[in-house]
């Protein structure tokens, strides 16, 4: 079993949400400790190559019914390999804070990377819908945010991560989310960030 961890904060030891992520995967690794975990940082700046200009027009070539350039495939190589490496799992761990009401921005590139018709998505011309061309797996999001509860209709962080990955065919799906993770005192965010310890057990057990 190959469980790809995908963190998206770059506080590394200070982040909320990689220390949420470490107590399920304690738990995990507890209960499996023959499965291989692979964690990769989206702000690492190996593993999430840039997307830009000439990915953009590489992307949508065929569907102009244009010539894709050497440098496009080039360009692509990278983009190939994060696909490649995320499809390879298993199983998927998530952990992300939010920024301004969505996820940070290399998230997103990483999403940018990983969403690319007819080889992770493709389209139903009659629903207009999205269909999904990877395999489902379990899918744990693990999200954090100072005060952005989940149901106040500013949240576009966990129905952007939702709609992406079910986009992409992957519908099990599952959420620990901390909604309020800023406190005055290190103690309180700390208690705080303690008080998901039965949640994240519970979430590792069924993962
Ligand atoms: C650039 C930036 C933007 C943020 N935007 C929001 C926001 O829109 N809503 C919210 O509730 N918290 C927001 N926060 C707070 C973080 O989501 C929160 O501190 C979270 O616990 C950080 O997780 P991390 O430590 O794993 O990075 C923001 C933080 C930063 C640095």
């Amino acid at each position: 079993m190959n469980i790809l961890h995908i963190s998206g904060s770059p506080k590394g030891e200070r982040s909320d949400s990689q220390k949420l992520a470490a107590g399920f995967l304690e738990r995990y690794r507890l209960l499996h400790p023959g499965h291989a975990i692979r964690h990769i940082n989206v702000f690492d700046g190996r593993t999430n190559p840039d997307f830009g200009a000439i990915h953009a027009i590489h992307k949508l070539a065929p569907l102009f019914h244009e010539p894709q350039t050497d440098e496009g495939k080039q360009a692509w190589v990278a983009t190939e390999r994060l696909i490649e490496d995320f499809d390879g799992a298993d199983k998927i761990l998530l952990s992300c804070p939010m920024w301004n009401y969505s996820v940070p921005w290399a998230m997103k590139r990483y999403l940018d990377n990983l969403m690319q018709p007819g080889r992770t998505f493709g389209f139903d011309a009659t629903t207009r819908q999205h269909v999904g061309l990877l395999r489902d797996r379990p899918v744990q999001f693990i999200l954090t945010r100072s005060s952005t509860a989940s149901d106040d209709g500013q949240d576009f962080q966990l129905p952007y991560l939702l709609h992406i990955f079910r986009s992409l065919g992957v519908q099990d799906i599952r959420v620990v989310s901390a909604c309020a993770t800023t406190k005055p005192s290190a103690q309180e965010r700390q208690a705080y960030l303690d008080s998901f310890f039965l949640q994240l057990k519970d979430a590792a057990a069924t993962f």
